[in-house]
């Protein structure tokens, strides 16, 4: 079937154009507890309850995040948090324009009968969690999905690509009957000494699983989000390629696989530097943007968090630079979705 359109079709397209408005990308502070701790654990910040609170309100209340952030992807525990003066984190959200988004996937666990691999879980129930997040007032949801790349264990493998391109097409069904916006997230993971044309032919495979399933679910591609990794080479790789040489091998493999109805791609950033994240996304748009048949921007966590985290160490006396540190993360950003960034 090609031409099905969910009850909420409307609605779904207008979300998804939100979220990716010109000059705008998407901030990712979604991390479960026990990732948020150990970001927490490295810097020597407390591992509670309150520091993570304490620490999305900060994000959230950043002045004028808003021009350059058109959401945020939340946690279960996150949006349902507030402010230190009690307003909840949702209608901090709303009140500047910005879309709310979960995180509604359990966590990618190891695959059966696989050497190392994952695939992601939490499908059960999901129709229920989904419809209570509406209810709160969230628009679009989060699955990530991974897949390694490990050349000498012949990694990844079809059963893993297919499991998770399937998992993410019956969420992606679930949240549009829902009326939230699925991003779809299926990240080829850095790890590892794989060169970049190995996560090239690695990506393509797993983004044209990734649009057959989708097919298959009847899921509607202008309602949806793709969130991708980039093509690149594997962080302990001898030769890495350069900003130019990442940033076409990412245009040239999105064009062959992603289909131009999709409402928008974003990147994660992935353990890529954060420098090196806001020149790759600039570079696809300076040498690339009349090739470009969706918007394209950005969906990082560590690359616009990074230097606010860092900076904050948890002291009250420290949110004001901190915020400015994340903001001009997402500003140079938004600039490199425009191409318009320079150091
Ligand atoms: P990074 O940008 O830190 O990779 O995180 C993005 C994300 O949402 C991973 O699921």
């Amino acid at each position: 079937m090609t031409t099905y359109r969910p009850e909420k079709a409307d609605e779904l397209i207008q979300t998804a154009k939100a979220m990716v408005a010109p000059g705008k990308g998407i901030l990712a502070i979604d991390e479960s507890n026990g990732t948020c701790n150990k970001r927490f654990e490295a810097v020597g910040i407390e591992p509670t309850e309150q520091k993570r609170r304490e620490y999305r309100e900060l994000l959230l209340t950043t002045p004028n995040l808003e021009e350059y952030v058109s959401g945020a992807i939340l946690y279960d525990e996150t949006i349902r948090q507030t402010t230190g003066d009690g307003k909840s984190f949702i209608d901090v959200m709303r009140e500047r324009g910005q879309v709310v988004g979960i995180k509604v996937d359990t966590g990618a666990k190891p695959l059966a009968g696989s050497d190392g691999e994952k695939v992601t879980e939490g499908l059960d129930g999901l129709r229920e969690r989904l419809a209570e997040y509406y209810e709160m007032g969230a628009r679009f949801a989060k699955w990530r999905a991974v897949i390694a790349i490990d050349t000498a264990k012949g990694l990844p493998t079809r059963g893993c690509i297919e499991a998770n391109a399937h998992a993410l097409a019956r969420y992606a069904a679930l949240c549009q009957e829902a009326g939230v916006v699925p991003i779809i997230e299926p990240e080829v993971l850095i790890d590892g000494d794989h060169d970049i044309t190995t996560c090239e032919r690695v990506t393509e495979e797993e983004l044209n699983e990734v649009f057959r399933q989708l097919y298959h679910q009847n899921v509607m591609l202008e309602g949806v989000i793709l969130k991708t990794s980039m093509v690149i080479s594997g962080k302990g790789a001898s030769n890495r390629a350069g900003v130019d040489e990442v940033a076409d091998r990412t245009v040239e493999t999105l064009r062959r696989t992603v289909p131009a109805a999709l409402g928008g791609v974003v990147f994660l950033s992935g353990g890529q530097g954060v420098e090196e994240s806001t020149a790759h996304l600039n570079a696809m748009h300076v040498r690339h943007a009349d090739r470009l048949p969706w918007p394209l921007t950005f969906s990082y966590a560590r690359a616009i968090q990074g230097p606010a985290l860092n900076y904050w160490k948890g002291e009250p006396g420290n949110v004001a630079e901190a915020q400015q540190r994340a903001l001009t993360r997402a500003k140079y950003n938004g600039l490199a979705s425009l191409g318009k960034y320079s150091e």
